[in-house]
């Protein structure tokens, strides 16, 4: 599906971010991945080259407007195209209600959750015009299309997200770049084990109880979704944001 492309996966040493990792290699894409844990980066490296895949590692923070530059020079210095981007590195932030949320927290949500995004784009989609085109997938989530109480920066981050997938397909779908935003419910990654909520029997099933499929989604159910989109065979498909959410955004 994607032999002799090129994919570049942030937030990739873990959940989400190393499952689409993981499969794009399997596709046949040689993968360019991400993140700012050099530690469990290496894992998820070790995990694609066992298999045979084709990748390479650049440690880099997607809120660092540098280091991202950099991230994309290194790539095209190694392999001279970028074919897919799958934006995906996030944080949760802090759980304080709107009027409680401090600055700095606020600050650190939207630098890496946003502002990142933009970042990541704006080096991406420069060197995909050279070559062929390409496909990006940014990571929402289900807080992008409605509200969560005490994830104020969280859920206008994930909002803002949405409208600049929007406005960046707008600005580059003729030119071959399709811009799509991918917008998952609860995963069971560390993201949610790091916040205590899978742990504590009580709190995990009361976040089952809001998924009408009666259970948490799985990161390789996200990362096949984010690979549809980003293969041709969604061609036609741009500016679109993809629930993958078993049903929590249709109550
Ligand atoms: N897990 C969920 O329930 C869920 C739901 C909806 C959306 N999402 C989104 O999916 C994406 C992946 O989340 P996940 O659940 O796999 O989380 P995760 O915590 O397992 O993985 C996120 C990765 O991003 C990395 N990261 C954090 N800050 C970074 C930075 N500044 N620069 C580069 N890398 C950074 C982390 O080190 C981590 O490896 C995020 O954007 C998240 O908001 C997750």
């Amino acid at each position: 599906m994607f032999n002799g492309k090129v994919a570049m996966v942030t937030g990739a040493a873990s959940g989400i971010g190393r499952s689409t990792a993981v499969e794009l290699a399997k596709k046949g894409a040689s993968v360019v991945i991400s993140d700012v844990d050099k530690e469990r980066l290496a894992e998820t490296e070790k995990l694609i080259s066992d298999e045979g895949g084709e990748v390479m590692s650049l440690p880099a923070d997607v809120s660092s407007a540098g280091e991202v530059s950099g991230m994309v020079e290194e790539t095209m210095k190694k392999y001279s195209r970028l074919d897919v981007a799958v934006n995906n590195a996030g944080i949760g932030g802090d759980l304080a209600p709107t009027a409680d949320y401090t600055e700095e927290g606020w600050d650190r949500v939207l630098n890496i959750n946003l502002k990142g995004q933009w970042l990541c784009m704006k080096n991406q989609i420069p060197v995909m015009l050279k070559n062929d085109g390409g496909s990006i997938v940014n990571i929402t989530s289900i807080l992008g299309k409605v509200g969560f109480a005490n994830a104020p920066a969280y859920v206008a981050a994930k909002h803002g997200l949405i409208g600049l997938t929007r406005t960046a397909a707008l600005e580059y779908s003729a030119k071959g770049v399709r811009v799509n935003a991918v917008a998952p419910a609860f995963i069971v990654t560390p993201m949610l084990e790091d916040a205590g909520l899978l742990s504590d029997p009580e709190a995990k099933q009361g976040l089952v109880d809001l998924h009408p499929i009666g259970r948490l989604g799985e990161p390789k159910e996200v990362a096949d979704a984010i690979i549809w989109l980003a293969s041709d065979e969604a061609s036609f498909v741009t500016g679109h944001t993809l629930m993958v959410d078993g049903g929590y955004t249709s109550r």
